[in-house]
């Protein structure tokens, strides 16, 4: 049976990548994380994509990744967290899946960022927090239009139990 994709969005550092992965292996699915593979297409970090070729160049490889994977089923794909910034972007994952927006507080969220230093280079800034919180209100209406999983306080298990309820069957 063929299956829609389940595509888990929402801000740097919101836990995507680890629930998809959860997700992916409770579901018996393929997992893709489009920052990984970017990177692995591009032999290089999105740190040094940034660096060398600009924060426009990284886009369009995202939007082409997008329209690759909109062409295909059964994913749980997890989005670099400015991904579904573009609606066209939106428009072609939601064709054949169904999105989902992870949610943290801008505290968690510069919490989880500084364990994993100079890998955003969007927040590579003398105040990320003011940042974080600034991209966050330029983001709102982006990640407000999806169901939202707040993420504060809940483990793995419990996030991955919340999120198979709020997943609609198809046929
Ligand atoms: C970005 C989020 C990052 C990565 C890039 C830009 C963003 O992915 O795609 O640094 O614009 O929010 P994560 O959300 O996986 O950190």
């Amino acid at each position: 049976m063929n299956k829609k994709n389940i595509i888990l969005t929402g801000f740097m550092g919101t836990g995507k990548s680890s629930l998809g992965q959860l997700l992916a292996q409770k579901l018996h699915t393929e997992f893709i994380d489009t920052d990984q593979l970017i990177e692995e297409r591009a032999g290089k970090s999105i740190t040094a994509i940034f660096q060398d070729e600009g924060e426009a160049s990284f886009r369009r490889q995202e939007a082409a990744l997008v329209q690759e994977l909109a062409e295909r089923q059964n994913l749980v794909i997890a989005t670099g967290g400015g991904l579904l910034l573009k609606p066209e972007n939106v428009s072609a994952l939601q064709r054949n899946g169904q999105i989902f927006c992870l949610v943290a507080t801008p505290e968690e969220i510069l919490d989880r960022i500084s364990q994993q230093p100079g890998t955003r280079p969007l927040l590579a800034n003398p105040d990320p927090l003011q940042k974080i919180s600034e991209l966050l209100k330029q983001r709102a209406a982006t990640y407000e239009q999806f169901p939202r999983i707040s993420t504060s306080g809940r483990s793995p298990e419990q996030l991955l139990e919340i999120l198979l309820r709020k997943i609609i069957p198809h046929d």
